[in-house]
């Protein structure tokens, strides 16, 4: 369906629990403070309940996020159900990437269509300093079999100004190397992603055009996000930008977001959402009531979808939590 704005939302991302095994310090550095009991949580049958709904608005492209989906039990079987369920047209996940080599397999049976992985540097004790982990071998490790099993994948990169900015060369040098793309992505002043230094996209791209004066616009579909892409010569991936500082992509927004709680935000960036799990459990509906109900919860929330974020001016910022727990 179509927004107030005649943006047409077609993609949900799912967040389906909000665990992690790492604690990135500019998403969860302690790890979670009170992490949700699982009851809060929806079951795979609610997800897929929502997502049925979702179909039924037309949102045919399903995003599954965290914190970290592949720590939840079962989470590969729900992805399977999620692909398989009539009128979804494409199933992506976004990990961090440790326990993405057991999961491949399956990835390959059920079609998944894309997998995209955080890595924001190659350097193991760095790794260690940002993710409280020493587990960059496993990452590696993960993003080079997913490269050999044919599912599109992408990289997500957040530069931080004196952590990792003299790695972008090193890091873009995966995407001349393998057939995979690159993002850059803007930290973003949530939860934790306050109080770090990021690096604008817009002085990256001026320095990488100055280095790659050959570099040239890459207009193809690369998926359902607001990253910009362009080619290099001799580059086997694109290389992308997500500038939710310094570029406005609003305008073409596509999404709602589910919370693993049950709550869809029609905006990262603003606190406010509409809630779907009492519905879910309210013994006194029947299923068609349950799936009318759900159906207009999922417009009023593209109804209420803001015009654009409001990341630029702080103290209208009115989402409180950390990025893990919202789904990124
Ligand atoms: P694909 O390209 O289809 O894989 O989607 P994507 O780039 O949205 O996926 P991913 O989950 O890898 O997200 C990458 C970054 O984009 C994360 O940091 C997200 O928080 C950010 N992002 C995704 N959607 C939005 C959005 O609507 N607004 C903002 N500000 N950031 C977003
Ligand atoms: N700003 C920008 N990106 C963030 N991510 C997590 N927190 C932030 C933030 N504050 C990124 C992760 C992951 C993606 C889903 O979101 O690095 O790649
Ligand atoms: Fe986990 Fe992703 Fe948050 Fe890092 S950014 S702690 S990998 S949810």
């Amino acid at each position: 369906m179509q927004d107030k704005f005649q943006r047409k939302i077609n993609y949900m991302r799912m967040s389906i629990t909000d665990r992690c095994n790492l604690h990135c310090q500019y998403c969860m550095p302690n790890g979670l403070e009170n992490p949700l009991p699982m009851d809060r949580l929806l079951t795979y049958e609610e997800l897929l309940q929502v997502a049925k709904a979702a179909v039924a608005c037309g949102i045919t492209r399903f995003k599954v996020t965290g914190g970290e989906p592949l720590v939840r039990k079962g989470a590969v079987d729900f992805m399977a159900s999620l692909k398989a369920l009539p009128g979804v047209e494409q199933v992506t996940i976004t990990t961090n990437g440790l326990l993405l080599s057991e999961a491949l397999p399956r990835f390959q049976e059920m079609g998944l269509d894309g997998i995209n992985v955080s890595l924001d540097t190659l350097i193991p004790e760095r790794f260690y300093e940002i993710t409280g982990f020493d587990a960059l071998d496993k990452v590696l490790q993960g993003i080079k079999e997913a490269v050999v099993s044919g599912i599109p994948v992408k990289l997500n990169t957040v530069l931080q100004k004196g952590v990792n900015e003299d790695e972008i060369f090193a890091l873009l040098a995966l995407c001349k190397k393998y057939p995979l793309d690159l993002r850059f992505i803007e930290m973003m002043p949530i939860g934790y992603g306050k109080e770090q230094d990021g690096i604008g996209n817009d002085f990256l791209l001026e320095k990488l055009k100055r280095i790659y004066p050959e570099m040239t616009k890459d207009i193809s579909t690369h998926g359902n996000g607001p990253a910009k892409y362009y080619k290099i010569p001799g580059f086997q991936g694109s290389v992308g930008f997500i500038s939710a500082m310094h570029g406005k992509f609003c305008a073409h927004c596509n999404r709602v977001r589910l919370t693993s709680t049950g709550k869809i935000k029609p905006c990262l960036c603003f606190g406010n959402s509409i809630d779907v799990r009492e519905c879910l459990r309210n013994p006194a509906f029947s299923e068609e009531q349950r799936d009318e109900i759900l159906l207009e919860k999922i417009q009023e929330s593209i109804w209420a979808k803001p015009e654009s974020h409001c990341f630029e001016k702080l103290s209208e910022v009115t989402e409180k939590r950390e990025m893990g727990r919202i789904g990124g």
